[in-house]
């Protein structure tokens, strides 16, 4: 089978972590993977990624090789294992635009070569190392940098995955664009592997599925790395609490007082993110159910698990001659997809795609 190359668009804690994933496959790659759920997608194995370019803006980051660039001070997430084949993959200076903007600017320094990247030596790049999906890991509420890379993919004809809340695949005339291309976008908003979403979404789906009603709902989220950082101010987090609500929706969730989003920024967590999710259901006779969960996960290898089947989704659709925003896969891959479905059937519709 061919290589899938991808470039990453942010070589934060998602990015490392699913860069870690790829080497542990490259190192063996008929080893059966804790948490790899398919062994292929579409006939390509994890073991068939190679990382061969990759963008940020941090000082501490652009111009080093990967490997390296993943030893900045702002990477929390744990080290299991060294990159492998794509160690010296490059990263590349991107345009800084919103990149920053809120309290991640008092943690990155912004590197001098992001002044004169463009979206044009974005796409460049992207052709000159023949890319064939982009992973958009940028900080969310970074929307003009999210829009740019997208553009800059379709101008490359790279399909992208957007790993976050910012509107992409459902952006009706974005997508059009796409599919006159002949390029496939799969987003918005990574689904974690087991998640926040994934936990809330199975919870009411248990109890719809049981003819219960459900009355209200809240899922809580603390973590301490630069991700929740960055949704602990507002004006970065909205798409992120918009992106939870279609999930809930998607799950059958209509009419009901429900919060689900970012909570908090706790140091100390670095990447270990606890959810508090609560239900309460009315059941026979008008009796009460409710429902108290706590989760406890490593967040960014929990994003790695589901970028490892977006990417091979994403060649795939390519393959297949799929463009645009591309459904099947989509609803178990992201919170927001276009058309989002209940958990089971997300589940269905993605394993029947990947076979
Ligand atoms: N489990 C998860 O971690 C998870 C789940 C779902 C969605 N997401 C989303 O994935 C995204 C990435 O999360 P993360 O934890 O890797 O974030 P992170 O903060 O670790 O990494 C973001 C990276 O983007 C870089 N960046 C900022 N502006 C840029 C620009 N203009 N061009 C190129 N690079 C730029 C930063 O320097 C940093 O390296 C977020 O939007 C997050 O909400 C994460």
């Amino acid at each position: 089978m061919k290589a899938i190359r991808v470039a990453l668009a942010g070589t934060g804690n998602c990015a490392w972590s699913f860069s870690q994933f790829v080497a542990q496959a490259q190192a063996d790659p008929e080893a059966s993977l804790p948490g790899l759920m398919c062994r292929t997608v579409g006939g390509y194995r994890l073991a068939d990624v190679r990382v061969v370019a990759a963008f940020d803006v941090d000082a501490d980051k652009v111009g080093r090789p990967l490997a390296a660039a993943f030893e900045a001070p702002t990477i929390s997430a744990t080290r299991f294992t060294d990159l492998g084949a794509d160690r010296d993959a490059p990263v590349l200076a991107a345009p800084l635009l919103d990149g920053l903007a809120g309290p991640l600017g008092e943690v990155i320094t912004p590197a001098g070569e992001a002044r004169d990247a463009t979206s044009e030596s974005v796409a460049k790049a992207l052709v000159e190392h023949d890319v064939d999906v982009l992973v958009i890991t940028l900080p969310t509420g970074a929307a003009q940098a999210v829009r740019m890379f997208a553009e800059a993919a379709l101008t490359a004809g790279a399909a992208v995955v957007n790993c976050t809340p910012e509107v992409v695949a459902r952006d009706a005339g974005l997508s059009a664009r796409f599919a006159d291309a002949g390029v496939p976008l799969l987003g918005d908003d990574l689904r974690s592997h087991v998640g926040a979403t994934t936990l809330h979404t199975a919870l009411i789906e248990l109890l719809l599925g049981r003819g219960l009603e459900l009355d209200s709902t809240y899922q809580l989220n603390v973590g301490g790395n630069t991700d929740f950082l960055n949704l602990a101010d507002a004006t970065r987090s909205a798409t992120k609490f918009t992106s939870k609500a279609n999930a809930l929706r998607a799950a059958g969730m209509t009419d009901v007082s429900g919060v689900a989003g970012p909570t908090g920024f706790i140091g100390h967590l670095a990447d270990t993110k606890l959810c508090f999710a609560n239900v309460r259901a009315t059941s026979v006779l008008g009796s009460e159910v409710q429902l108290d969960v706590k989760l406890t996960v490593e967040d960014s290898p929990n994003a790695a698990g589901v970028i490892a089947n977006a990417v091979r989704a994403a060649k795939t659709a390519a393959d297949r001659n799929l463009s645009g925003a591309v459904d099947g896969p989509a609803p178990m891959l992201f919170k927001s997809p276009p058309n989002g479905l209940p958990e089971s059937q997300a589940r269905a519709a993605f394993l029947d795609f990947a076979s």
